[in-house]
């Protein structure tokens, strides 16, 4: 099998129906062992790359392919291979932190041991005090702590994530942040919505800057050398200004 990125987009153009847009050019590639962070304004594309990629949204022209699969034809292998973090996790509220991620991981058709879950609700840095608690008084940060165990137990080769860290404080971002390094560090490609300029440029290895359906530029940092913060903010208000305008 050739050595092709687990997230390949190329020329992707996508309309909900109405005519318009609203991918218009898309191409992005991530690879292995790498993260994405995906920037742009309200409304620029970013949850609808997310919906191309898992097959919700089908786009009108380009090749996008998911470990090779091409989720348009073939949705459910392609979801297989990723796990995805929607904006508002949806976790059932009567069901307790561990019957949650069970139940979850029944779904996508694996059984893991209760002493598994256990180390990634521990690993996802979920007070053990609350892995037996329902859900229903859970902050948003406990339930991306769930929400992230389950994906970790999954060990998908492709992480989508949907501003995973809004609403989220410092030290729980922080925290969110070190393991999505550790799940660069096991190989999977990640790729993460998010309007936090700084936790991108703590941990990403590429910002791609979405603009009217298409990536409008792209940066990398390599090794040692991180993202000049100030620069990226500089030219993400001038995105953000010149779509207001
Ligand atoms: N299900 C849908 N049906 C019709 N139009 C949609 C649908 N989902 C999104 N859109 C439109 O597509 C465009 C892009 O939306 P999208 O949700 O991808 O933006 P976004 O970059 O994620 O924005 P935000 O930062 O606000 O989350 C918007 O104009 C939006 O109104
Ligand atoms: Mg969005």
């Amino acid at each position: 099998m050739p050595n092709i990125d687990p997230i390949l987009i190329s020329d992707l153009t996508l309309d909900y129906g109405g005519g318009d847009l609203v991918l218009d050019g898309l191409s992005l590639a991530v690879p292995a062992g790498s993260i994405t962070a995906l920037l742009g304004g309200n409304g620029a594309g970013k949850s609808t790359t997310l919906a191309a990629l898992l097959g919700f949204a089908r786009p009108r022209s380009g090749a996008i392919t998911v470990c090779g699969i091409d989720p348009v034809m073939d949705p459910d292998l392609a979801r297989r291979r990723m796990a995805y973090l929607p904006e508002n996790v949806a976790l059932y509220e009567h069901l307790t932190a561990m019957e949650n991620a069970e139940y979850l991981l029944a779904l996508s058709g694996e059984r893991v041991p209760v002493a598994g879950i256990e180390d990634a609700l521990a690993a996802a840095a979920l007070q053990k005090r609350a892995w037996h608690q329902r859900l229903g008084g859970f902050s948003k940060g406990m339930r991306q702590k769930v929400a992230i165990a389950v994906a970790l137990l999954r060990e998908v080769p492709v992480l989508l994530l949907d501003e995973p860290t809004s609403g989220l404080d410092p030290r729980a971002t922080a925290d969110f942040n070190q393991l999505l390094i550790e799940v660069r560090a096991r190989g999977a490609a990640v790729l993460m919505v998010t309007h936090d300029l700084l936790s991108a440029a703590d941990i990403a290895d590429r910002i791609a800057f979405l603009e009217a359906g298409r990536v409008a530029y792209e940066v990398a940092a390599s090794g040692a050398e991180r993202f000049d913060v100030r620069g990226l903010h500089a030219r993400f208000q001038l995105t953000a200004e010149r779509l207001a305008a």
